[in-house]
């Protein structure tokens, strides 16, 4: 016993009910502004926004496009003082210019999208009085940046120099220009930001052209396929040709570092945590002092993740303390997950309905893939490893998901929190069928995974786990909220980024709600009377993701991302005009949500 349980305090609102509103809708007695939106002037002296007129240049000084993960990082010696991080995880080219269209892209186009990839540093600033966040003014905003397609990164860990990331550009193996699909991530213990390369095979063309069968096959593995890509960016930079560049494309799919911190640092790419369809990595400090990354490969039918440091994490936020946590994830072991479930195979119905232990649960092991230049698995270098992760891990009986996305420890109790998102290939001819941990086919709407870690050490090889909720419409049989009483519940479908309140409360929000309304944001207890009471905390305007949320005890954040992304819509013809009103493009932004009488979020 941690001595923290049966906690379920706060979430002391009335639930927001579903709809299709073109706007943020907030419980009663709360209120919510725009932080920053695409485009907003970040780097001192940039640029106000023009839509009709952007620029390469004045789009790597504004806030990138699509932004998903936030993250913030205390101001030293400023309470009301955050280094706000956001990521910008693709451009939609056709919401982003009027003239572009797959047969008038020009370098133009290619380049401003470069420069809205990427990620923003912004500081904020919150006024006690009125509790509003701000976006600093340019002579206090000295930690500002922007890192794009771009900018130069560090390859580290054991696979940083590997042939397989040589390139004619960069022959050491060991620089790579820019970071790009980055989704969501993580705030590490030493005040740096973790992000995930997720589907970068979108960007790559002409893998059609590649003849070596090993090469391709690895590609295959990857999702890289076709000829000409979307975007077409293979005809303004070289590097973007397969046929060219063949190992460009293993220069993504990691997980990168940020230290907001210092502006000048170089940010890093960390071979130690493998290469795959990074959604995140999440840090817990085990017992012992070692940290531990909880990661999700975002695929269908794909793996979740751990590394495990082998040195201790220096407390203190002295210069020479965060200097060696900033190369912990430079060592360690990588492990992939293998789940089993405690009831008959023959009790897992593939509708949802519950087994006769009444939980859809079991044990699990972590599966060693490698540790520094020493590879467990057979045919396999180390190297291979880290940079082929997926191939490895389909060696070694690695189980199956339903599309990990957030993999997040809870500091509260230890426990590890997994949104599996949806999986509507779960059943379908020739692929895997339901299992305990899957137990749904053609999974619409996702569930969400508790694992105990042996000892409640997250070192451990073992562990236990649980579906905390089989998610949909509470009226559906075949859903599940933790044994709680369901009509009391919100509906919740399709869980993507999970984050955790100071009460230890679990906040879900969702990507692609299944049940017709628009995505939101929602908190459940996963302690105590009320384990498995969720209640929706907002929804987001038309077409938008709702991602990254960041919960203090004054405020929430939360990424609106993709607002307008519907059917049919364009530039030319936008179907959401939030967060400006009027006939105005939607733009991606940041949101705040905070009390109208300043109690804390969770009172
Ligand atoms: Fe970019 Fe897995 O969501
Ligand atoms: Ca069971
Ligand atoms: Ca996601
Ligand atoms: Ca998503």
């Amino acid at each position: 016993d941690l001595g923290l349980g049966h906690s379920s305090k706060g979430l002391n609102w009335e639930s927001v009910q579903p709809n299709t509103l073109d706007q943020i809708t907030v419980p009663p007695g709360f209120q919510q502004d725009v932080v920053v939106r695409w485009g907003d002037p970040i780097l001192p002296g940039a640029p106000k926004f023009d839509f009709d007129n952007q620029t390469p240049e004045a789009q790597a000084q504004q806030f990138g496009f699509n932004n998903d993960f936030c993250g913030l990082v205390p101001v030293p010696g400023d309470p009301n003082s955050w280094l706000m991080v956001s990521n910008h995880e693709y451009t939609t080219e056709s919401f982003m210019f009027k003239d572009w269209s797959p047969t008038t892209i020009t370098e133009k186009h290619a380049k401003i999208a470069w420069a809205a990839h990427g990620l923003s540093v912004v500081m904020v600033d919150r006024d006690p009085r009125t509790g509003k966040l701000f976006v600093c003014p340019d002579d206090k905003a000295k930690y500002n940046r922007r890192i794009t397609l771009t900018t130069p990164f560090e390859v580290r860990g054991p696979a940083a120099g590997s042939k397989y990331l040589q390139t004619s550009a960069d022959p050491t193996g060991r620089t790579v220009l820019g970071t790009q699909n980055n989704c969501s991530g993580g705030v590490t213990p030493w005040g740096t930001i973790l992000s995930g390369e997720e589907n970068f095979n979108q960007y790559f063309a002409n893998a059609s052209l590649v003849t070596d069968p090993d090469t391709k096959a690895k590609f295959a593995r990857y999702g890289i396929s076709g000829g000409a890509s979307l975007r077409k960016w293979e005809n303004f930079d070289k590097r973007f040709d397969l046929s060219k560049e063949p190992n460009e494309a293993n220069r993504f799919g990691w997980i990168v570092e940020i230290d907001p911190l210092d502006k000048k640092s170089t940010p890093v790419k960390h071979t130690a945590l493998g290469r795959f369809k990074h959604e995140g990595a999440n840090i817990i400090v085990a017992k012992d002092g070692r940290v531990v990354a909880y990661m999700g490969d975002d695929e269908r039918f794909d793996y979740m993740y751990k590394f495990v440091s082998d040195e201790k994490m220096q407390k203190g936020d002295s210069k020479r303390a965060r200097e060696h946590n900033k190369r912990l994830l430079d060592k360690g072991t990588l492990y992939v997950a293998q789940f089993t479930g405690d009831s008959p195979a023959a009790e897992i119905d593939g509708a949802g309905n519950l087994p006769a232990d009444g939980q859809f649960d079991g044990s699990g092991k972590w599966i060693p893939l490698a540790a520094g230049d020493k590879s467990f698995v057979p045919g396999f270098t180390a190297e291979e490893v880290y940079v082929f992760t997926r191939l490895a891990a389909d060696k070694v009986g690695a189980t199956k998901m339903d599309r990990p996305e957030d993999v997040e420890p809870s500091l509260h109790n230890r426990r590890i929190y997994a949104a599996l998102t949806n999986n509507t290939d779960r059943g379908k001819a020739g692929k895997e069928g339901p299992t305990e941990i899957a137990p749904r086919v053609n999974n619409k709407h996702g569930h969400v995974l508790e694992i105990e870690e042996r000892r409640s050490d997250n070192t451990a090889l073992t562990f236990s786990w649980k579906l905390l909720l089989v998610c949909g419409d509470p009226k559906d049989p075949g859903t599940y909220f933790g044994g709680y009483d369901k009509s009391q519940v919100s509906a919740i479908s399709c869980p993507d980024n999970v984050a955790f309140d100071n009460h230890g409360n679990l906040w879900i929000s969702t990507d692609g709600n299944a049940l017709g309304s628009n995505d939101g944001l929602f908190a459940v207890p996963v302690e105590g009377k009320r384990r498995g009471l969720v209640k929706q905390f907002l929804t987001v305007p038309k077409g938008a993701e709702t991602c990254g949320p960041v919960v203090t005890e004054d405020f929430v954040l939360v990424s609106v991302q993709h607002p307008g992304e519907i059917d049919g819509a364009s530039a030319n013809n936008p179907l959401s005009h939030w967060p400006d009103g009027g006939t105005s493009q939607p733009r991606p932004s940041v949101a705040v949500v905070w009390r109208k009488d300043r109690r804390r979020i969770c009172d």
